[in-house]
């Protein structure tokens, strides 16, 4: 099976997991990535089911439209029983790292609006500790250079994500070097440093669920 597979596989066996929940009223959140793109492909086909769509970025609002799905501004709505998104990384805890795609703090509100959490990934998002992938850090652009001097304060080594402004029209920062050994602390703490928007990490609302791809099928993984 190749990563594409794995992830058009992850993005059914969502469908198939939201799917008995769904109510004409419901509003369903969905993330942004290549993962994602999938599962939206895939929830075209029930629209009939659910209401409306929240959408995490302007990338995933506009793939939403052009399915058919009307997508709601998260204020319209007074909150949502399911989020779908991928991940970067995903520890045991089911802890993760976000933001690959620079679309970590809609993603982060959209999560933090839903009832649950489905995480979809391939096998290879899978580790023991995170911070292998660069943590992105979602800054105001007068704070870039301050915001990247604590970070190396804090052991990392920051880099200015070239030529990219986030849908808020800020900057981003994926810092390298890390191990993150207290994904809740080392979140908090990065989001007390003026400057910052949103980090990638995703731990005080980690996902509920896993949905992982894997060349023999898909793996359920709850929160312990
Ligand atoms: C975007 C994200 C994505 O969920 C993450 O980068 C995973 O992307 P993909 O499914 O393409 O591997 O956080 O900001």
């Amino acid at each position: 099976m190749t990563q594409d597979e794995m992830k058009q596989a992850v993005a059914r066996a969502a469908l198939d997991y939201i799917k008995g929940g769904l109510k004409p009223e419901s509003i369903v959140g969905v993330g942004t990535g290549s993962t994602a793109n999938f599962f939206i492909d895939e929830l075209a086909g029930i629209k009939h089911l659910f209401e409306a769509a929240v959408a995490s970025s302007e990338a995933t609002a506009e793939r939403l439209r052009g399915h058919g799905i009307p997508v709601y501004d998260l204020n319209a709505v007074t909150g949502l029983d399911t989020y779908v998104d991928g991940a970067d990384e995903f520890d045991a805890e089911l802890n993760l790292i976000k933001g690959g795609g620079g679309a970590l703090t809609r993603e982060k509100i959209v999560a933090a609006a839903a009832k649950e959490f489905v995480c979809i990934v391939d096998a290879s998002k899978q580790v023991s500790c995170l911070g292998a992938f660069p943590l992105p850090v979602e800054v105001i652009p007068m704070a870039r250079s301050l915001v990247a001097r604590e970070l190396v304060r804090m052991g990392g080594q920051p880099e200015l994500r070239e030529g990219f402004v986030t849908d808020n029209g800020n900057l981003i920062l994926d810092v390298y070097n890390l191990k993150i050994r207290d994904p809740k602390a080392f979140e908090t703490e990065l989001n007390n440093l003026v400057g910052v928007v949103t980090n990638g990490l995703f731990a005080r609302r980690a996902a509920n669920v896993v949905l992982m791809g894997t060349t023999t099928g898909v793996e359920t993984i709850k929160a312990p």
